[in-house]
């Protein structure tokens, strides 16, 4: 139930000053500016002018000039695009001949999740033989295909998958990382596939990243060492089979800065200072580069507000010139089109700031492969600087030896499928996963059990090979998987029912805990719902806020007496005082992937107690006190956390965690307002018109589709607020919207109220709704008619609505897709400005729907 006060209109302008901070207050706006206009200086010397271990070879860069002697213009701008198999025939690359394609996450051959490694050397053999088919693009320059092999071939069904890299950080063995990449590289090479976009190399700071667990620490230590050691295995070395046949081109990603963007936001803004930048985010370039990685990966993020895709001195001073890369930049998925004044079609900024490929799926790719020719034909972007992307990447070519290399079908290990999840690469993904297991708890020596013993397996993870595989599995969210879609992967739950065949003991495997005969230990596997980049932000790291359904499945094992044993599955450190308090011991999993039976070879003993590996898994992400410690990483000035970095005991060691960790959940009272549009949009929303079944996403000044129509107008500051007019022709409304949902939770718990300025220029004709939709199809609308009627004409005022009216409606916060959706069927003007959740400030809303009231 809504409830408006009676102090509406006349509170308006007060609540301007007692809300203070808000939108009435132009001095924050004009600071905000000044951050955006600010100028780093740039220090050049801060980053290293690196020994690479693979030299310019003069036959091949004689090859690659005399070869780019010869090309036209368009052949040179098709080297530079790289379009996604979604999105182009073979027909297509007959007539253009793009120097690269690739397949995004969950993208297969003929769109079949279940094809076969025939089906995907086929599809590389064709686009390979249209690639070299000269007869329309007169081109002859063989393609290349580029994979997201992130965690094994992690696309292919069958395919071995190793932990992801949280996992490999924590067992901190370059060595094994090495073996791991040599193996990538080859089940990648049965497919025909010839580039791998990895290693990933962020060095993560705030574990609310999507992400964190594509990252091997929040240190840059062992980020540096594995870099060096993954180039390594998936390159082969500088000295020694380099590129050869069993070896793909490796891409160091994503360059720069990824993991340190600000509140842990995916494709975030960074602001560490030049020197952090090269001390933490720059390490993994440093061991990656240096071992002869062929690609760097430009990163979705800015550094200072600037995006790195268009950033020259990034791209170009540091990493091409300074540290010398000879090889070539390619983008990432569309993030050209996120750089100020650019477009997905139209980006010459990108090009000019040294990115040699662009990364470009969606349909795209044909405006911007004319656009670019028409800017080199203008000048806007210099032949030069075409010429020198296209020599990275026909060097990349030569020595990667695909001008001499039979075609895919016919290369050294193509179609041989055996290879695809052999027992030899299995066996080095369940060593991985048990060096990858960290012992956070083991009360009174729990752990290991004993085979002799009554197990009950229970929890959502025990037997999930999908859930304990995390994101960019089979899918590129990693849902919607079952077992049966990992032919030859085994789930937690296989390899603990093969260890208790050997003794005496027995087992029962049941999802809620109950049981049949009384157990004497309950092995809980339970965590985190796979997800992929910004899917996976969260606002704070609290494991299932507001839905404890594992807690409860462990107190209720407790509660009978059972003593419980945790293996938790997860993409982050996350806090879990309460879960770990209704454990007797608890493990820390990751995110293992296919071989999850081997989490039981740590667990066990053999049947005459001998143990067979003790754990050896350190904690290479400090693992947090409370919620709200995001940012804690080794070596921070005022360092407390729960178990800090190196942490993992071993089988002698004694436990240290009491039963009564704190479980407070501490709401921040401190937490800042969430802008939503200041000025203009804030990232990650964006704002989309549309009438009837039109829609358009809102890239200019003035737009308008059907009834709708949107300009920028000056309330304080130049284009500070926008006014939208709804003609009455049909059912038409503005979104402002994510294409991820968005955990708000935060917001409401600290009694938020959505706030922004409005002013209404022609009363509404219809009802007029003011919604928040979330995940799904819920939706929470609001009628806002009678405000906006009783509104006093071209005047602006504040308007906040507690959170807990949408609330009321049926939000969910966890998952908010659109925080604010106008909508109406009728004629209405109005203009707003400053949309943002402000904490503490709902028992004064305008409108308050608490409960008492
Ligand atoms: C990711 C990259 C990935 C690319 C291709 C992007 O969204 O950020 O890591 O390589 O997609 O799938
Ligand atoms: C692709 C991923 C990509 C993502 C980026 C997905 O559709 O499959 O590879 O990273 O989009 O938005």
């Amino acid at each position: 139930m809504i409830f408006l006060h009676n102090r509406l209109y006349k509170a308006l302008s007060l609540s301007c000053l007692s809300l203070g901070l808000l939108a009435c207050s132009d001095t924050m706006q004009t600071a905000d500016k000044a951050v955006e206009a600010k100028e780093l200086t740039h220090n050049l010397e801060i980053w290293p002018q690196l020994s690479i271990e693979v030299k310019k070879d003069k036959e091949i860069e004689a090859k690659v000039a005399k070869l780019l002697s010869t090309m036209t213009l368009e052949q040179k701008v098709a080297q530079m695009i790289q379009p996604e198999i979604r999105d182009i025939t073979v027909e297509d690359m007959r007539t253009y001949g793009f120097g690269s394609y690739l397949n995004g996450g969950g993208a297969f051959p003929d769109n079949n999740k279940h094809a076969t490694p025939a089906d995907w050397i086929k599809l590389a053999e064709a686009m390979y033989q249209a690639s070299v088919d000269d007869s329309i693009d007169g081109s002859v320059i063989p393609t290349i295909w580029g994979t997201d092999a992130v965690h094994g071939h992690n696309n292919v069904i069958g395919a071995t998958l190793f932990p992801h890299n949280i996992g490999l950080g924590a067992a901190n063995n370059p060595q094994l990382i090495e073996n791991i990449a040599a193996i990538t590289a080859k089940e990648v090479m049965v497919t025909g596939i010839d580039w791998v976009f990895a290693p990933t190399v962020a060095v993560v700071r705030d574990d609310r990243w999507g992400r964190t667990y594509e990252g091997y620490s929040e240190d840059p230590e062992i980020v540096r060492d594995y870099a060096s050691a993954i180039v390594k295995g998936l390159q082969g070395s500088a000295d020694a089979d380099f590129l050869g046949d069993e070896r793909v081109i490796s891409t160091v990603k994503h360059f720069l800065g990824d993991g340190g963007t600000e509140g842990g936001d995916d494709q975030g803004n960074n602001i560490a200072s030049e020197q952090e930048l090269f001390d933490i985010h720059g390490q993994g370039y440093v061991g990656g580069l240096t071992a002869g990685a062929q690609s760097v990966m430009a990163s979705f993020n800015s550094w200072h507000g600037v995006k790195n895709h268009g950033s020259k001195y990034l791209l170009n001073d540091v990493l091409k010139t300074r540290m010398g890369f000879d090889g070539f930049v390619v983008g990432d998925w569309n993030g050209h089109g996120q750089i100020k004044g650019c477009t997905n079609e139209n980006c010459a900024q990108a090009v000019n700031a040294g990115l040699d490929i662009f990364m470009v799926p969606t349909d795209a790719w044909k405006p911007l492969y004319e656009n670019t020719i028409a800017q080199v034909k203008s000048g806007e972007i210099a032949m030069e600087r075409i010429d020198d992307a296209v020599t990275r990447i026909l060097r990349v070519k030569y020595r990667a030896g695909i001008f001499d290399k039979p075609s895919p079908a016919n290369r050294v290990l193509s179609g041989k499928t055996e290879l695809i999840g052999a027992q030899s690469h299995r066996e080095v993904a369940q060593q991985a996963v048990r060096e990858s297991l960290v012992l956070l708890k083991n009360k009174d020596h729990i752990l290991p059990l004993s085979p002799h013993q009554n197990i009950l397996v229970a929890g959502d993870g025990a037997d999930n090979i999908g859930k304990q595989s995390g994101g960019w599995t089979i899918t590129w969210q990693g849902t919607g998987n079952n077992n049966d879609d990992f032919p030859g992967g085994s789930s937690i739950f296989d390899g603990i029912k093969e260890k208790l065949s050997v003794g005496e003991g027995s087992v029962q495997l049941s999802v809620d805990g109950s049981y049949q005969q009384k157990p004497d230990i309950a092995i809980v596997v339970f965590g985190e719902e796979p997800y992929a980049e910004g899917n996976g932000d969260t606002d704070n790291l609290e494991y299932q806020r507001g839905n404890k359904k594992d807690l409860a499945l462990l107190k209720r094992l407790k509660a009978q007496g059972i003593k419980v044993v945790s293996v938790f599955i997860s993409g982050r450190p996350m806090w879990i005082n309460a879960e770990l308090n209704a454990s007797d011991a608890f493990v820390a999993a990751w995110l293992p992937g296919s071989e999850g039976a081997s989490v039981s070879d740590v667990l066990f003993t053999k049947a005459n107690g001998e143990v067979i590996n003790d754990f050896t898994g350190k904690l290479s992400f400090s693992w947090p006190a409370s919620a709200q410690q995001t940012t804690v990483n080794r070596f921070d000035d005022d360092y407390q956390p729960l178990l800090p970095y190196g942490f993992g005991l071993t089988y002698q060691q004694e436990n240290i965690l009491s039963d009564e960790l704190n479980e407070s959940t501490e709401v921040s009272e401190t937490i800042a307002a969430l802008k939503i549009f200041d000025l203009a949009v804030k990232k990650p929303w964006k704002v989309t018109l549309n009438s009837g079944e039109q829609s358009s996403s809102v890239t200019s000044n003035t737009q308008s589709v059907g009834a709708i129509s949107l300009r920028t107008m000056d309330k304080i500051v130049q284009e500070d607020a926008r006014t939208i007019k709804f003609d009455g022709s049909e059912f038409a409304k503005l979104s402002i919207s994510s294409n991820f949902p968005e955990d708000l939770r935060a917001y409401q718990e600290a009694n938020s109220a959505l706030t922004f300025n409005i002013r209404v220029e022609k009363t509404p004709s219809e009802q007029v709704n003011l919604s928040m939709l979330c995940e799904g199809d819920c939706q929470a609308a609001l009628d806002i008619t009678s405000i906006l009627k009783e509104a006093p004409l071209n005047e602006w005022q504040q308007l906040s609505i507690d959170m807990s009216c949408f609330k009321n409606e049926g939000a969910d916060f966890a998952k908010i897709m659109a925080p604010f959706e106008l909508s109406t069927q009728g004629e209405l003007s109005l203009s707003f400005a400053d949309i943002s959740l402000l904490p503490n400030s709902a028992e004064q809303a305008l409108v308050n729907c608490s409960s008492n009231n």
